[in-house]
């Protein structure tokens, strides 16, 4: 029997206009309304996945990007996802959704509030990516920070809100229907909050959380804004991939988004680093799931993939100004106005420009001074074969292959698959890949009841 592993989906996109730019935008899903998303999610349930992590931005971002963001709608508009989710909610039973969320733009008694009312709301099924792109600061009246100043701040905000959730002690609910008691204010902290970034008072007046078995956690009767989460938590999902990032992953996260090459090298060495994080905060690797980013590319045949890899070689420079728009967006830095045949300067990206994404903008090249800009989006668009580990082009036995002996040789948690929540997309991507992992027993075929974190700490 293989190495259960455990699935996800990254809506890339976030919740913007879905297969804009494809032809399956012609199948007039409405990307406003909830029904493209909830046939998805029910889709991604059905087929055994622990949860959705919605991508987000909070606004448009730099003025001098604005048109670049929206031209071909890579980063804009955005509906914020947070309020999508309990449109999904309504449609599953077991699958997990995870809006992105930026401390930047919540007070933690807010967050807290809203937080605790969708985690009883999906049945502890729900969970944040926390971001810390400051980028948006101006739009909330707040100056910028730094880089690691901002994890900081949602370190802070993180803390803070675990102990507005648990203002209520454990004996505060009483719900006794034949005294008529139904709760004890004696039980309830004050939770008095004086931090570097935060100030404010509890209790919270939200409905505390229930303890689940088997969903793991930490002691909820940690107090302060070091607390560490509990068992009815919902669940902390993070992308962040500089040294601070995955960091504040080893203390805070259930679930590290990874974005990295994948090989066996490279996971394992990512993977140490996060967990020897969770080790120096008292945490273990049984606290944490670190699923890698994956979109590969499904091919009917190994005839079929190698077409498609061919056909990928030689990209011309329409094909390379299209890879440069997106990549701009995602890096809110412009690099279609520059030279295709000269070095990237690192130094036109800004302070807020995500780590993960520069090294991603990389790829395998070490440092930008190691290739001009067209050799960095030709190997973007370049394709390879899976079966071959050049790429990820492959069909569905030879996909399960790479999952498979990723799980064995590196302890692979397992993978986040990315792209559009449109139903087209999860077909082409699930279809045929669904009942092989399946049938070798890398990919559940049923749920337990502990809500997101107990599906994440089955195995
Ligand atoms: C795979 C991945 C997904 C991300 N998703 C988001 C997102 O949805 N919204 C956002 O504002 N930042 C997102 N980020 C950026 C980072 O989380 C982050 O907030 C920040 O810019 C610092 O990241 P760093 O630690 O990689 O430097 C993502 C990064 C990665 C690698």
């Amino acid at each position: 029997m293989s190495r259960l592993q455990h699935f996800g989906w990254f809506l890339s996109r976030g919740f913007g206009p879905h297969g804009w730019g494809h032809p399956y935008y012609e199948w007039n899903h409405r990307w406003t309304s909830p029904e493209l998303y909830q046939q998805s999610a029910r889709t991604l349930e059905q087929a055994g996945f622990d949860l959705v992590i919605i991508e987000d931005a909070l606004s448009l971002g730099n003025p001098d990007t604005l048109d670049l963001r929206i031209r071909s709608a890579y980063g804009g508009p955005k509906h914020d996802p947070l309020l999508l989710a309990p449109y999904l909610f309504d449609v599953t039973q077991h699958l997990g959704i995870a809006p992105t969320v930026n401390p930047l733009a919540y007070s933690p008694y807010q967050a807290a509030r809203q937080f605790a009312t969708l985690q009883h709301l999906s049945d502890y099924r729900f969970g944040i990516n926390v971001v810390t792109d400051v980028g948006s600061s101006r739009h909330f009246g707040v100056e910028p920070v730094g880089h690691d100043a901002a994890y900081d701040r949602a370190e802070e905000w993180l803390g803070a809100i675990r102990s507005l959730w648990h203002s209520w002690g454990p004996d505060a609910l009483v719900a006794d229907p034949r005294s008529g008691h139904f709760a004890d204010g004696s039980r309830l902290s004050a939770t008095r909050h004086r931090g570097g970034y935060f100030e404010f008072d509890g209790p919270l007046n939200a409905l505390p959380f229930a303890e689940l078995p088997g969903a793991g956690g930490g002691d909820p009767r940690v107090s302060g804004a070091g607390r560490t989460a509990a068992s009815g938590d919902p669940v902390v999902v993070s992308p962040g991939g500089s040294g601070r990032g995955l960091n504040f992953a080893g203390e805070q996260s259930e679930v590290q988004l990874a974005l990295a090459s994948l090989d066996v090298e490279t996971i394992r060495a990512y993977r140490a680093k996060v967990l020897e994080a969770a080790l120096a905060h008292g945490r273990t690797a049984a606290d944490i799931d670190i699923l890698f980013v994956f979109k590969p590319i499904l091919a009917a045949s190994p005839e079929e993939a190698q077409r498609i890899v061919d056909a990928s070689a030689h990209p011309d420079d329409a094909v390379l100004a299209q890879i440069a728009l997106g990549q701009s967006s995602d890096l809110e830095t412009d690099l279609t106005a520059l030279d295709l045949d000269k070095p990237v300067d690192p130094a036109i990206f800004g302070d807020h420009v995500s780590r993960g994404s520069i090294k991603g903008l990389l790829g395998r090249f070490d440092s930008f001074a190691d290739a001009t800009l067209r050799e960095l989006l030709t190997a973007k668009a370049r394709l390879g074969r899976i079966a071959s580990r050049e790429g990820y082009v492959g069909t569905a036995e030879e996909i399960a292959d790479f999952i498979e002996e990723l799980g064995e040789e590196a302890e692979n948690d397992g993978f986040i698959f990315s792209g559009d929540l449109h139903p087209v997309t999860v077909h082409r991507m699930l279809d045929e890949l669904v009942p092989v992992l399946r049938r070798r027993g890398i990919l559940r075929s049923s749920y337990g009841s502990g809500g997101l974190r107990g599906n994440l700490r089955d195995f």
